[in-house]
């Protein structure tokens, strides 16, 4: 994407919500979007690991993705409902966790391709792993979000498992046979960062 403004990236705030849950909705299937009270623990709880881009318009500033994570204590065996859509960071969240799980994360659809992705998402390890001792960071990927999947791949990301059917079909997801979609869990070494 050529001729894009260069994107600040700063901590979100609750004042932040409405930008947040507009992308939010723009970015996933209806049966996939999180809900508003989701999003406000997730900025209440760990603030240091809820990260917004935002550029200049005309018009002033405005939200242009996010991205927002949790702490988990590292395990090998992690329960799949810690990955369910809308569970509460209250139960999931510990600040003394070392494995960073990144709970959501997209851009505006208008600005995808001008590198704002890759910037939040770097930024959120970088800034994380500075203030908390991480040893790892995790996420669940659906296998209909391909961009996202090359991009964790690119930031050295692997996959680690597979949960068939974890995710509803999108709306392009092909045969009326095809209901849902795997949610392939990805995860990455920090230890190099302690
Ligand atoms: C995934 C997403 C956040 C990336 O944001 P973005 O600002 O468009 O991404 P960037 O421009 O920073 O690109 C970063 C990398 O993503 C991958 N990527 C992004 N767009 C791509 C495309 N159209 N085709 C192939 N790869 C693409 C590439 O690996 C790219 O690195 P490269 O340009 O060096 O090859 C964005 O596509 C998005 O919001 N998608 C919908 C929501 C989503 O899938 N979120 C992930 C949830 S797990």
């Amino acid at each position: 994407m050529e001729n894009l403004p260069p994107a600040t990236i700063r901590k979100a705030n609750a004042g932040d919500i409405d930008g947040i849950m507009k992308i939010e909705r723009l970015s996933f299937h209806s049966e996939v979007v999180e809900s508003k009270k989701v999003f406000e623990d997730r900025i209440a709880v760990f603030p240091d690991g809820f990260l917004i881009a935002e550029i200049e318009t005309k018009g002033g500033k405005i939200i242009a993705g996010y991205v927002s994570s949790e702490l988990w204590p590292y395990s090998e065996a992690i329960p799949y409902s810690n990955f369910s859509l809308n569970h509460s960071i209250y139960e999931t969240h510990s600040n003394d966790g070392d494995e960073l799980y990144i709970s959501s994360f997209a851009v505006d659809p208008s600005v995808r391709g001008g590198k704002i992705g890759k910037h939040l998402f770097t930024a959120l390890i970088d800034c994380v792993s500075k203030k908390y001792k991480l040893k790892s960071a995790i996420l669940m990927v659906s296998s209909d979000w391909q961009n996202a999947y090359k991009m964790y791949q690119k930031e050295g990301f692997a996959a680690v498992s597979k949960i068939s059917g974890f995710f509803p079909a999108s709306e392009n997801s092909g045969s009326e046979d095809d209901l849902s979609s795997a949610g392939i869990i990805m995860k990455k070494c920090l230890i190099n960062n302690y």
